[in-house]
């Protein structure tokens, strides 16, 4: 009986040791657990290693992404060339590539990706986008001109603006549900313009240096107009100015302009009349007076009255006929008449002493007098000027 319970007794002992034993090497595995977690400074390097080694293969797989995308942008190199040197000749293939717009691309140099400036010569939209606006020249009926720094040169700016007359009247008005279409007669008087520039080419008109068209809005920042023309830069002209230089001098801006009213007078659009031939609507540029806007010409010349006569001041015109209803001649009759007053009377004044004042003063009388067209006008202004060089 006592050995009996004896036995009981040792049935916990053991156990207890077991579960003792067991406790131990739970706390000593917990414990080398969390020795290896924190502390193993053998084990912490291996693990660094590992994330080296990772990292390692990961820049091996940029790298070679990258050769992979350097090769794909050299055979592109390779279409754009072949693209710009056979423009027009390569179908969809270049037509697809000549519009992408890779920013990489766009730091190669301009020889190889300036399109716009390759086919006509004239800037096109990222070379206007990067002109540096100096100031604001002119406020008009449509258009703001601006000056503006292109390298060392400056050039005149033209877009339609927000603040010009006939957009601010539109929008006054509430013609259009859209703000933007108050911009569509504005922009097509600059693409008007522009259109009528390449068509009139004569010193007598500002040269036309570059056109951008994208879209029917209009900005302050230059990068966001829709349309913008640039061309040659001139200034007002100034009569007080122009009278201070030799006789000589006056002489060769008055044939050369006599030039421009002959051009006009056989354009290839028709003789075309300055509407409001007026001296503010003139710049001088280059030497030269010019027209500053082309959109002030029109072929159209004036109606025959009721009894199908063509009258100038009452009086009527040997060179002027009454054909369909037009009095054909007219318009150049007007644009020297007009001219006559504003520029030839003014800049050939002369005293009577002068040795050239009867010539001169022959010829002023003899175009008020509407005798002469623009072809004689400028053959007089033409041997004058060469009476001086001899
Ligand atoms: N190339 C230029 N260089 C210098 N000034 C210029 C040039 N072109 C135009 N200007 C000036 O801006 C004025 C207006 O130009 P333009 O006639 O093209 O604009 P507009 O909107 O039609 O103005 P408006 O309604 O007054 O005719 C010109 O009369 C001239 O004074
Ligand atoms: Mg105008």
């Amino acid at each position: 009986m006592v050995h009996g319970m004896r036995q009981r007794r040792h049935i916990p002992t053991w156990t207890a040791v077991i579960a003792a034993c067991s406790l131990v090497s739970i706390l000593i595995m917990l414990h080398l657990l969390l020795v290896d977690q924190r502390g193993n400074p053998k084990l912490e390097m291996e693990k660094k290693w590992e994330n080296i080694r990772t990292m390692e293969k990961k820049m091996e797989e940029m790298k070679q992404n990258v050769a992979k995308a350097d090769a794909y942008k050299a055979e592109l190199m390779e279409m754009v060339k072949s693209c710009n040197v056979t423009a027009g000749q390569q179908g969809n293939r270049c037509r697809g590539l000549l519009a992408l717009d890779l920013p990489k691309l766009e730091t190669l140099p301009n020889d190889l990706l300036n399109r716009e400036v390759d086919n006509t010569g004239l800037l096109g939209c990222s070379e206007i986008d990067s002109l540096k606006i100096i100031k604001q020249i002119h406020k008009g009926g449509n258009k703001v001109v601006q000056s503006a720094q292109h390298g060392k040169r400056q050039v005149a700016v033209k877009s339609a603006a927000l603040e010009v007359r006939n957009v601010q009247n539109c929008l006054k008005r509430k013609t259009f549900k859209k703000k933007e279409d108050c911009y569509i007669l504005a922009n097509y008087e600059v693409v008007r313009e522009n259109l009528l520039l390449r068509q009139i080419q004569h010193s007598g008109v500002p040269k036309m240096l570059g056109m951008c068209v994208r879209s029917e809005v209009s900005s302050g920042d230059i990068k966001e107009r829709g349309v913008s023309l640039v061309v040659e830069l001139g200034r007002q002209v100034d009569l007080t100015e122009l009278m201070s230089l030799s006789l000589k001098e006056r002489i060769k801006i008055t044939m050369d302009f006599g030039g421009l009213l002959l051009y006009f007078a056989h354009s290839s659009l028709g003789s075309m009349r300055i509407q409001k031939f007026k001296l503010n609507r003139f710049i001088l540029a280059d030497d030269k007076i010019k027209l500053a806007d082309v959109n002030e010409l029109t072929s159209l010349e004036p109606e025959c009255d009721v009894q199908y006569r063509c009258l100038l001041n009452g009086t009527e015109i040997e060179s002027i006929k009454c054909f369909d209803n037009r009095c054909i001649g007219m318009n150049e009759q007007l644009n020297l008449q007009a001219a006559n007053k504003i520029f030839f009377k003014p800049l050939l004044h002369v005293p009577v002493t002068n040795p050239r004042a009867t010539e001169i003063r022959q010829l002023l009388k003899d175009i008020e007098a509407y005798k002469m067209t623009s072809d004689h006008v400028y053959l007089r202004l033409n041997s004058l000027y060469r009476s001086y060089n001899t």
